[in-house]
């Protein structure tokens, strides 16, 4: 029997010195083959009395048993190793590190515009729209300003080639958009209409040939140049501050009568023109079909850049266009 044992402890120390798994696997006709020690001394039970030869058989049958064993425990424990080193090293890292992206934000203009918006509509007014491309009729006419009124030429055009000449144009002012909300709407009214507007200026430190405004219209019974004023005094105050005031100066503008432009007060005690105003003209009213004799109103027009200008300190209107991050990223 001791033979079986050595056979037994020479094949466990070939599984156990088979450094990989084509090793162990290269083993396998030199254990279990045709030629494998196990398999010779199977073939010469048939030498044996039959009563040994049962016990031999046996006791062979648990050596091979054995060796099958131990061969399949080490294949399983090297195969595992093998795939571990083989999942890390075709590991891929997802876990890439990405500094933050730096966020931005609104364009100055933009951001000057939705604070407008809150403070109007905090006051009860509401937003209102209207095209960049006018006719004559939204842009002039309507607004009192016929083909022959010297106004017009005040308004510096940008016209478009459709049409009758001049009949087609990129609106000057936002006032287009009193005329288009009074045809549209019963009043009461009170809106605000911030938008692009145009003009063949050359840019300059105070001047963009596109440009943003914000209207005001507001119409409704018994009103007058008084709740006007108040308006502007109670918006002037919440945009820029409390102590800044406004003042009306006379001015004149066809869609308006009586007319002004107003002003705001600056910390070293000179005024800053910001926009124009003034009670709507019953023309207007008269031109959108609304009876004077019922409704009366007031209308104000500013600046939005220039209004951006002064309140940031710029230097430069172009600036608000340059997109120059370094500037932008100021505000
Ligand atoms: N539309 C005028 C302008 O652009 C400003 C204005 C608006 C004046 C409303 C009076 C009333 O100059």
């Amino acid at each position: 029997m001791s033979n079986y044992d050595e056979l037994a402890s020479t094949a466990l120390a070939q599984i156990d010195e088979a450094g990989t798994l084509d090793a162990l696997d290269a083993l396998r006709p030199t254990l279990f083959g045709k030629k494998a020690a196990i398999t010779q001394a199977k073939k010469q039970l048939g030498s044996l009395e039959p009563d040994d030869r049962k016990a031999a058989g046996q006791a062979l049958n648990e050596v091979r048993a054995q060796v099958e064993a131990a061969f399949e425990a080490r294949r399983s424990d090297m195969a595992a190793s093998a795939r571990a080193v083989a999942l890390e090293s075709e590991r891929l890292d997802l876990t890439e590190f990405r500094s933050e992206s730096p966020q931005g934000h609104l364009h100055l203009i933009t951001q000057a515009r939705d604070r407008l918006e809150d403070v109007f509509v905090g006051m009860g007014f509401t937003v209102a729209e209207g095209p960049e491309v006018e006719t004559a009729w939204y842009n002039f006419e309507a607004l009192n300003i016929p083909e022959w009124h010297p106004a017009r030429g005040s308004f510096d055009t940008i016209f478009v080639n459709l049409g009758e000449p001049e009949e087609v144009m990129l609106r000057s002012h936002t006032s287009p958009v009193q005329i288009r909300t009074m045809e549209n709407t019963e009043p009461p009214i009170y809106i605000v209409a911030p938008g692009r507007t145009f003009r063949t200026d050359t840019a300059d430190a105070t001047h963009l040939p596109v440009f943003n405004q914000i209207e005001g219209l507001v119409i409704d019974r018994g009103i007058g140049l008084g709740d006007l004023a108040g308006t502007i005094d109670s918006f002037v105050q919440q945009f820029f501050g409390k102590d800044v005031k406004s003042r009306l100066r006379p001015s004149y503008f066809p869609f308006t009568e009586p007319s002004a432009e107003f002003d705001i007060s600056r910390a070293d005690g000179s005024w800053l023109e910001l926009g124009g105003c003034g009670v709507v003209n019953p023309q207007v009213l008269r031109n959108c079909g609304i009876d004077p004799e019922i409704w009366q109103g007031f209308a104000f027009g500013f600046g939005i850049d220039r209004l951006a200008v002064m309140r940031y300190e710029l230097d430069d209107m172009r600036e608000l266009v340059n997109n120059d991050v370094r500037f932008l990223r100021q505000f």
